[in-house]
């Protein structure tokens, strides 16, 4: 059976953009089936990338709302949808501990750097800003903590030619479109 999927994000969507193209025509298209890509911000770009693979879309905006409130609306919103997974793809937002018991071992997040030396927003940035030879990107179960769940997968990328944060970034972007999928498609695999 394909694994139903959400996928969540709050900006540009580019992780989202690649999962989408290999769930139409690539390495994913026969373990999952993307039934959503939910968004906490109005004006995420990837919401038109998603609508242009005819993919259903639906936003609440998390603005001015407490935590708890905001995530059994999104709870509420999932329930009929049979979600096997929800795949974080630049969600930018902490989920509450009461979302995660519900899917417990089910919310996949990719990190920009290893989740047990960096945790938080700019991984590309810490690693440019301390010289690193490599660095890391992290594909991981997400718990009640900020980058803290268990590691599904890590993949080494080598920057120790880079001199820009931007060469870093273009790099480990690229490296991640490839990644995610790789490690979704052996997951959902090995479930079948
Ligand atoms: C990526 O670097 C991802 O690792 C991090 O947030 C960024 C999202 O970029 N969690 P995009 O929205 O997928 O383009």
């Amino acid at each position: 059976m394909k694994k139903r999927i959400a996928i969540f994000i709050s900006g540009r969507g580019s992780n989202m953009d690649a999962i989408l193209r290999q769930a139409h025509e690539g390495i994913l298209r026969d373990v999952c089936e993307i039934v959503l890509v939910f968004s906490n911000n109005p004006d995420a770009k990837g919401l038109e990338t998603a609508k242009s693979y005819g993919i259903a879309t639906i936003c609440i905006p998390s603005k001015g709302k407490k935590r708890e409130d905001f995530d059994r609306a999104v709870i509420d919103l999932l329930a009929p949808l049979q979600i096997d997974y929800i795949i974080l793809a630049g969600y930018m937002r902490l989920i509450s501990p009461f979302f995660i018991k519900t899917y417990r071992d089910r919310i996949i997040n990719i990190h920009p750097a290893d989740t047990r030396a960096f945790q938080g927003v700019g991984g590309y940035d810490w690693a440019f800003e301390n010289k690193l030879k490599k660095t890391h990107i992290t594909v991981h179960y997400v718990d009640e903590g900020m980058d803290t769940g268990d590691i599904i997968e890590q993949r080494e990328l080598d920057i120790s030619k880079m001199t820009t944060l931007g060469q870093i970034e273009k790099a480990g972007l690229a490296l991640e479109h490839i990644m995610f999928s790789e490690v979704l498609r052996k997951l959902f695999e090995n479930e079948q």
